[in-house]
């Protein structure tokens, strides 16, 4: 067999984004304007979200609705214990304290029945984290927290559903990923959603310096060369007009994007379904996947070798693979931070240790899925 190069993830961009770009560097408006506008109309048409606003990176989007939420020192938030980095680090930025929690080994999301002994009177949000596109269990939390307010880190669940319902408005306020790295991209950049009018207006100060009108707004209204009033400290997380652009292009492809990566998602379910050692992302019933990525679960008891020289073994074959993300206690800040051990959340470690995300994206062709098959069958 020819030795092939397939990446973990790869972005389809191309003609259609280049022309998209076009405009925007033509008409000279360059940051936040009005193809950010179309964008985040169409980005909250198509989760039926009441507001969209865009900002530079789903973190960014996070620290606002945290901001926004008036989130501080004395505050804590709850944190699944097995997620990206950033989902926790945006916490810190506010000077409250994330608290984690651990995850189910199966879904890899915050595992409701280990929330309720790590509620208490400090607790002022909850992060639930639709890892790797599919939808955390929203009602069994909401059942364990009444009232405590979720924002979803939907960072990886453009297009995602659960029970009827989009990823976006199933708490308080959701942010989403524009990384190269997710199922559509504008480089960089993400967005935040949400049916509270007034939190929408809330991030849309802070995400502009806590400017009380946008710079669109004032320079199209009456006057515009009076400047806004400034009553927050805010920051600047704007989005330029050029990602507007190719975020335009990209949500009509989400669909079409998602369908695909299913259909292939699919195709590994059954290929790989003998493989006793490796098990396969799990969808429960009223969950539809974005499909991000394709995370699977090595045992380690029955797998011929360990996870890493699994890894190791596909590079070798031109194959790349990455653990599905990290267990945020376990890395350096966190553990001297708050005293921390690997052992304080078994799950989330066993998911750092025993996760392998496979490639799965729009570029790859059905010889590449075949190869990646034959490859895992190889191993032993
Ligand atoms: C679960 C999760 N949250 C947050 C982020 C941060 O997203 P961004 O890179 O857009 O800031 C990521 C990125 O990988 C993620 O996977």
């Amino acid at each position: 067999m020819i030795k092939r190069n397939i990446s973990i993830a790869l972005p389809v961009t191309g003609d259609d984004e280049w022309h998209a770009v076009q405009e925007p560097l033509m008409a000279g408006w360059l940051t936040q304007g009005p193809k950010v506008a179309e964008f985040e109309a169409a980005f909250a048409a198509r989760h039926k979200a009441a507001y969209a606003l865009a900002t530079t990176s789903c973190t960014s989007a996070l620290h606002l609705i945290l901001a926004a939420l008036d989130i501080g020192p004395g505050d804590e938030v709850i944190v699944p214990a097995f997620t990206w980095v950033a989902t926790a680090n945006v916490v810190i930025y506010c000077g409250a304290k994330p608290v984690f929690v651990d995850v189910d080994r199966t879904t890899f999301n915050l595992d409701p029945s280990c929330l309720e002994k790590k509620l208490t009177a400090r607790t002022k949000a909850i992060i639930a984290v639709h890892l790797f596109g599919l939808c955390s269990d929203i009602d069994a939390i909401k059942k364990v927290a009444p009232g405590i307010p979720i924002i979803e880190d939907a960072a990886c669940a453009a297009g995602a559903r659960y029970q009827g319902r989009s990823a976006g408005i199933l708490g308080e306020a959701a942010a989403f990923s524009f990384h190269p790295r997710k199922s559509i991209t504008t480089g960089e950049g993400g967005m935040v959603t949400t049916n509270d009018a007034a939190l929408a207006e809330m991030v849309n100060m802070l995400r502009n310096h806590g400017a009380s009108v946008s710079e669109e707004q004032r320079h199209s209204g009456p006057r515009p060369y009076i400047l806004p009033d400034f009553n927050l400290v805010g920051f600047n997380y704007r989005m330029t007009d050029l990602q507007g652009a190719v975020g335009l292009v990209q949500l009509n492809k989400l669909d079409r994007f998602i369908g695909e990566r299913h259909q292939w998602a699919d195709y590994y379910t059954r290929e790989l379904a003998s493989i006793k050692w490796l098990r396969t992302p799990v969808t429960p019933d009223g969950y539809e996947h974005g499909w991000q990525s394709f995370v699977c679960y090595i045992d380690e008891n029955r797998a011929p070798m360990a996870r890493n020289v699994i890894m190791q073994a596909l590079h070798d074959r031109g194959i790349s693979t990455r653990p599905g993300t990290h267990a945020v206690h376990m890395l350096g800040l966190y553990q001297q931070k708050y005293g921390l051990t690997p052992d304080d959340y078994p799950a989330a470690r066993d998911c750092d240790r025993f996760s392998m995300a496979i490639p799965l994206h729009n570029r790859m062709s059905a010889d590449d899925y075949a190869y990646v098959v034959a490859a895992l069958h190889d191993l032993r």
